[in-house]
């Protein structure tokens, strides 16, 4: 099945002299399961191309389907709802709340969502993670890839 297709993606930053077209007529399709990962020189359009299929920014022109669903004809408010429960992102700077503790960074995204996380399934995130024996601990209190695992976004 069809997880995510991507149909003539355009980014284009700025505007007259300044104007950086970023993405220019990108499409593709990723089968549910697959792994893929994006290669290309620095400044070639990356992290703008994940931003878009993230739903954390929005391109020029083109459309993007997650499971089915347009996520660019979606209204920003149930775009933010569609992300917050089915895309997780890895951000390279982790974006972790540095006063909440391991564990209470990993219900933030679940309490935001007006969700009670269950301890269960908190408990099973921080084994997978190998993250037991830090779940009292503050980010700065970790090793750097720790901390990335934290950032997970695990999907419950
Ligand atoms: N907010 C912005 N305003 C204007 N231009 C931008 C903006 N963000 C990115 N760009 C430009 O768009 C192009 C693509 O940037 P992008 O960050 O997607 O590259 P990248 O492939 O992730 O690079 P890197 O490997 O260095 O992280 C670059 O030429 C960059 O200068
Ligand atoms: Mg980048």
């Amino acid at each position: 099945m069809e997880i995510l297709k991507v149909q003539h993606l355009s980014k284009t930053y700025g505007k007259d002299e300044n104007q950086v077209n970023a993405l220019k007529d990108v499409s593709f399709a990723l089968e549910q399961g697959e792994f893929a990962a994006v290669v290309g020189e620095s400044g070639s359009g990356k992290s703008t191309l994940l931003n878009c299929i993230g739903a954390l920014d929005t391109p020029t022109a083109g459309n993007i389907y997650m499971d089915g669903n347009d996520l660019f004809s979606m209204k920003e408010e149930q775009r933010t709802i569609f992300r917050r429960r089915n895309i997780g992102f890895v951000f390279q700077s982790f974006q972790l709340v540095s006063e909440l503790t391991v564990e209470q960074n990993i219900m933030f995204p679940i309490l935001l969502d007006y969700r009670k996380p269950e301890q269960s399934a908190v408990n099973e995130i921080l084994e997978v993670l190998g993250l037991k024996e830090r779940r009292h601990h503050l980010p700065s209190q970790l090793s750097g890839g720790q901390q990335q695992r934290v950032a997970t976004d695990y999907k419950t």
